[in-house]
């Protein structure tokens, strides 16, 4: 929430506390289940927040009763042809967001964020994002897509454009989170949890649980 100067606010409750304008990423885990619990908990902190949620995403939760503050990839394209003047959603959101969550990011748009694809209203979003604004990255995958080369890879690629180059490959995935953590200052990863997983499969790749990644956020909004 941005005050009249264009600062962010803080809650008059807990005036410690900075209250924000969030975006929610979400994309095609099984983890989006959560997406309607991590709106209503940070709206009950004070946060504004908007979703965008690619349309994989959109099969894990019913968007209706969170359609006013949800955008579709449907509504980047809304009329017959752009005329002038027409908003552009993903620029508007990116103006209107403080911070950017992808709660769940799954492996393919972790793919797509490494490499700069944007071919979808949330990669747009991310490939004009203002670097200077924090971002919150919460993966959830099956597990050997989480022990997959490319996963390690992309978040490599990720931590580099973030500042924290040269992390070594032989790293394990929790050691390149904590590098990724400690060096990047403006990316939070959260890292995936182990449990019996939606498919059946027993190991890492659960997407942190929904109070962690509302601290983690408040955490990079200071
Ligand atoms: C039931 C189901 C559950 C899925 N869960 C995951 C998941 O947890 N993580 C993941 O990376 N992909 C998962 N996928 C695959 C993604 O939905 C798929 O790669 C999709 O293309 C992602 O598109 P998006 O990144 O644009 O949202 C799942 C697919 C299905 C059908």
């Amino acid at each position: 929430m941005l005050s009249p100067t264009g600062g962010m606010m803080t809650d008059e409750m807990h005036p410690e506390r900075a209250v924000a304008n969030i975006l929610i990423g979400a994309t095609g885990s099984v983890a989006a289940v959560r997406v309607p619990v991590l709106f209503e908990q940070l709206s009950a902190r004070g946060h504004s927040v908007k979703i965008v949620a690619t349309d994989p995403a959109t099969y894990f939760f019913d968007p209706a009763p969170l359609r006013p503050h949800l955008t579709l990839d449907a509504d980047e394209w809304p009329g017959d042809r752009y005329t002038r003047g027409d908003e552009v959603r993903h620029i508007e959101l990116r103006r209107w967001a403080d911070l950017f969550a992808i709660v769940p990011l799954d492996a393919n748009t972790l793919a797509k964020l490494a490499v700069g694809l944007s071919d979808n209203c949330l990669t747009c979003v991310w490939r004009a994002w203002d670097w200077a604004k924090p971002v919150v990255l919460a993966p959830a995958m099956n597990t050997l897509m989480w022990e997959h080369p490319f996963t390690r890879k992309h978040l490599r690629s990720l931590a580099a454009d973030f500042g924290a180059a040269h992390i070594p490959a032989h790293f394990d995935a929790d050691t390149l989170i904590a590098q990724i953590n400690d060096r990047a200052k403006k990316l939070r990863i959260m890292t995936p949890i182990r449990k019996t997983l939606a498919c059946g499969d027993i190991g890492t790749g659960a997407m942190a649980e929904v109070p962690d990644v509302v601290a983690a956020v408040e955490a990079m909004l200071g």
